[in-house]
């Protein structure tokens, strides 16, 4: 019996559904999360009882959370497809560093957020997750389009 035969794929570059897949799930991560921020400081609503939180905050974050499990998922299958290959190649390893250590942060610092080490740390743990995530996109957009020499 003939064994199929298995298409060689790139170390580095991704193929277009994985290419899909990482933009899908870092839109949705980052949407989802500036709209949760949005709702919470600026959409608060005003009840007979006081200020409440607005229905659609609590959809955000879970939605967040929902992305967050995906992220982790595609950031495993990055490393095997994509980052041990593109370090090996010498190119945008700052920009690629950078980009992996924006999301241990995020990684870590939304871990922390499901399970603080002390109420007075969650203010500061949720300031130091969303300026980072935030910020995110644009370490993206640089790593993505920043071309740089192979190293010698
Ligand atoms: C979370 C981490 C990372 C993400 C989301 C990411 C994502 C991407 C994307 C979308 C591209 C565009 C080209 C393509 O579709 O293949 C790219 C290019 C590239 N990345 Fe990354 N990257 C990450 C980390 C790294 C790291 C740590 C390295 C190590 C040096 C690296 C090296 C490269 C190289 C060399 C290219 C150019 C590929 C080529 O055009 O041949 N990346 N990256
Ligand atoms: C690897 C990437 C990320 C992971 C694993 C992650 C994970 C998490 C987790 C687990 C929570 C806590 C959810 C809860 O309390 O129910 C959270 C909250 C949050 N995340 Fe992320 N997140 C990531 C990226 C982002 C990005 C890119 C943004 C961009 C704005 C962001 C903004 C937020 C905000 C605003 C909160 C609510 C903070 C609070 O409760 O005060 N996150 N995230």
């Amino acid at each position: 019996m003939q064994l199929p035969v298995m298409p060689m794929l790139d170390p580095v570059r991704l193929t277009r559904t994985r290419r899909l897949a990482l933009y899908g799930t870092g839109t949705g991560l980052w949407l989802s999360g500036a709209l949760w921020l949005v709702f919470h400081y600026f959409m608060v609503q005003q009840t007979a009882f006081g200020p409440a939180p607005h229905p659609l905050e609590h959809w955000w974050l879970s939605i967040h959370g929902l992305f967050a499990f995906g992220t982790l998922w595609m950031l495993g299958l990055l490393w095997g497809a994509h980052i041990v290959g593109g370090w090996r190649s010498g190119r945008r390893r700052v920009t690629g560093s950078l980009l992996l250590l924006m999301n241990a942060e995020l990684t870590v610092t939304g871990y922390l957020l499901y399970y603080p080490p002390s109420d007075d740390a969650v203010s500061t743990v949720a300031f130091l997750h969303w300026t980072v995530g935030l910020a995110a996109p644009l370490s993206f957009v640089i790593h993505r389009y920043l071309k740089t020499q192979r190293r010698r």
